[in-house]
């Protein structure tokens, strides 16, 4: 087989159709791209689409040579960039942020006047949250999106969000939005052809005539939004049965059985792609493939589903990259980076939600055993993947202990599990958090949990301590001091594990739960809408006021990413690994970098806890010193390290000069 030969003819003939227009240059980059990736994506629909792969695989390269063509310049330069810089997304310069873009600045004009206040922050990739036309009334935060080439007009309009990427890129600032792709709103054109008796569109969903497929599906299916939105089928009187809802009523989900889906969502994000999208987050993306006798999430094809997408991507628009939403269990969690046969050709990006639930759990328990169990039995990263690590999302918290990991230290998970939630509601005796409860399931106990960073690590246990005994100016000091120094430690952790952190927004100034939370029209029964906090612009203006606790929590971000920054050693390439041989009070994580070895320590312990120089000897560290405050670690005449309740440590070798 020649080199030529692996695209087939008539795959070559729609790509010169499509590309007529185009001078030989961009035409032969394009056939480029063909040769390199056409196998790969023919592969990937043939196994999901085994009866019609040869033409669903040329139409999606027509979908891309289609949109190839009209990529306007800056974004086919940006393109040549990005091949160069194909670690652009593991580099220790990336910090990420994500809002609403009205919570945050009213309007994506009013963003683009932000952006200084995310300079400061060293930010350089920005989620803003869904702000593609959702339906009217109760949307799930945006979730549900009616129209995908639409901006919801009270943002903005499809120009103003080009001309927001076009000014964020100039400012070294890759925007990331959210595809949707599970399901869409029930006033999407799609469903409402289904509606109207549309064979076509009734194929683009799952819907059932009777309860039979239903009932078999639900007996293995979990309830996503159980107290708002129970069970996973909607029936529907105007399309006359029963339609697959996993996560509220009015949210279809669409049947990527149906290749005609597949074509349509490669045609929407290289739609956005065009528009300056770089990273397109794919939500949910782990419930897209259904399959009878399982929880329908992460099936194989999921990944197949993926890979045709990103590989469509790459033809049309290199400069994009994918970030995969799949919060599911840790061994779940690293196909979603592309192993096996979909190394390298799948997503860039994906959430560690076990770092996220780990941070949590051993901020509550002073105690780091499960911790290091569950984290070192993850195995290796995928070299061309980096995870977004993070402390907070715009989600509530899921409980993700798994009960093999629990129990090889001794723990029950569930109750560990319950144990978190109660803790972090502010319902187990003692606890200084005070999240919510979200999603109570009376019938398997689980529960999770809502709140901003603030209020779950103890900003408002302090304020209540203010509040009720003003006298105890000492005890009240004391409790937020402790807030503070747990906050840093657990931002330290999310920093310092070698992926890209993403801040939540409000997080960076401390901000508390909202507490008028529901009372905007359809959030009353969603407390994930408590951490969705306006940011406060009032509360921002006194950041450079280190005597303010915003001041605090705003320089110690602000610290943190100018420090990673600096270390090559937090580049993502190399892999994270957990040492085992600590102090139960001490998470201990070394990155083998070519540049130098790092040991991130963190003291989970509300007292001092021992560390032994030896450990970090053996990581090849002769003279320790503390990149984050500048200091040379010492150690005592045992060779112990001592660190102080609450400490993090990011420890490399001394430059000796
Ligand atoms: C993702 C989003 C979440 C949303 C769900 C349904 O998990 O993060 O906010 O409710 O998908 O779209």
């Amino acid at each position: 087989m020649t080199a030529m030969s692996v695209v087939p003819a008539q795959v070559l003939d729609a790509v010169d159709a499509a590309l007529s227009g185009l001078g030989g240059a961009r035409r032969r980059a394009f056939h480029r791209r063909l040769r390199r990736w056409y196998p790969d994506l023919a592969a990937s629909l043939a196994r999901l689409y085994p009866d019609r792969a040869d033409e669903v695989a040329q139409r999606a390269v027509e979908v891309a040579a289609v949109a190839y063509a009209v990529r306007p310049k800056d974004l086919r330069e940006l393109d040549e960039t990005r091949i160069l810089t194909p670690d652009w997304l593991q580099r220790p310069s990336m910090v990420g942020y994500a809002c609403y873009a009205d919570r945050f600045a009213g309007t994506l004009r009013g963003v683009g006047e932000r952006t200084g206040y995310l300079r400061e922050l060293g930010v350089t990739y920005l989620h803003l949250m869904p702000l593609l036309l959702p339906r009217e009334g109760d949307n799930d935060g945006g979730y549900a999106v009616a129209d995908y080439r639409t901006v919801r007009p009270d943002l903005g309009t499809t120009e103003d969000l080009a001309a927001l990427a076009t000014q964020l890129r100039g400012e070294g600032i890759s925007l990331v939005l959210d595809l949707v792709l599970n399901h869409v709103a029930r006033e999407h054109e799609w469903a409402a052809r289904a509606r109207a008796g549309e064979q076509r569109y009734r194929d683009y969903f799952h819907i059932y005539p009777d309860r039979e497929l239903p009932d078999a599906y639900e007996t293995t299916l979990p309830e996503v939004f159980r107290d708002f939105a129970p069970g996973n089928f909607t029936w529907d009187d105007e399309v006359d049965g029963w339609v697959w809802t996993t996560f509220n009523e009015w949210q279809w989900d669409v049947s990527w059985a149906n290749p005609e889906v597949l074509l349509e969502y490669a045609d929407i994000i290289c739609f956005l792609g065009n528009l300056g999208v770089e990273v397109v987050r794919l939500d949910a993306i782990a419930f897209t493939w259904k399959r009878l006798g399982t929880t329908c999430q992460n099936q194989p094809e999921v990944h197949d589903i993926t890979q045709a997408l990103r590989l469509v991507a790459r033809l049309a628009a290199p400069a994009m990259a994918f970030k995969a939403e799949a919060i599911v269990g840790p061994r779940d969690l690293l196909p979603y980076l592309g192993t096996g046969r979909h190394t390298g050709l799948s997503s860039d990006l994906a959430y560690h939600n076990t770092v996220m639930v780990q941070a949590w759990n051993i901020l509550a328990t002073g105690d780091v055993r499960l911790a290091k169990h569950a984290l070192a039995a993850l195995p290796p990263t995928p070299p061309a993947g980096t995870w977004i690590t993070y402390l907070r999302c715009h989600d509530d918290i899921g409980w993700a202990i798994d009960d093999g990991d629990a129990q090889a230290v001794g723990v029950n998970g569930w109750m560990h599990r319950r144990y978190l939630a109660d803790w972090y509601a502010g319902e187990f005796p003692g606890s200084w958090a005070r999240g919510l409860t979200f999603q109570f399931n009376a019938a398997t106990g689980d529960k999770r949990t809502s709140g901003t960073a603030a209020s779950l690590v103890g900003f408002d246990a302090a304020a209540e301590l203010a509040a009720t005994t003003p006298s105890d100016t000492t005890g009240y000091a004391a409790a937020r001091d402790q807030a503070l120094a747990r906050l840093f430690l657990a931002n330290a952790f999310v920093f310092g594990w070698g992926g890209l952190p993403v801040i939540w927004s409000g997080d960076e100034l401390g901000m508390s739960n909202d507490p008028h939370w529901m009372d905007e029209p359809g959030h009353e029964d969603d407390n994930r809408w408590a951490h969705r906090p306006r940011l406060d612009w009032d509360r921002a203006a006194a950041r450079a006021d280190l005597r303010t606790d915003t001041g605090k929590v705003f320089a110690s971000m602000v610290h943190l990413a100018q420090v990673r920054a600096s270390r090559p050693e937090l580049h993502a390439v190399s892999d994270t690994r957990v040492l085992t041989d600590t102090d139960d009070g001490v998470l201990a994580i070394a990155r083998a970098h070519p540049s130098g070895p790092f040991v991130g320590l963190y003291n989970v312990a509300a007292d001092a806890r021992p560390v032994s120089v030896e450990l970090l000897r053996r990581q090849g560290i002769t003279a320790p010193f503390d990149a984050l405050s500048g200091h040379a670690v010492t150690w005592d005449a045992d060779g112990l390290v001592w660190l102080p309740p609450y400490a993090a440590r990011w420890v490399v070798d001394q430059p000796t000069s």
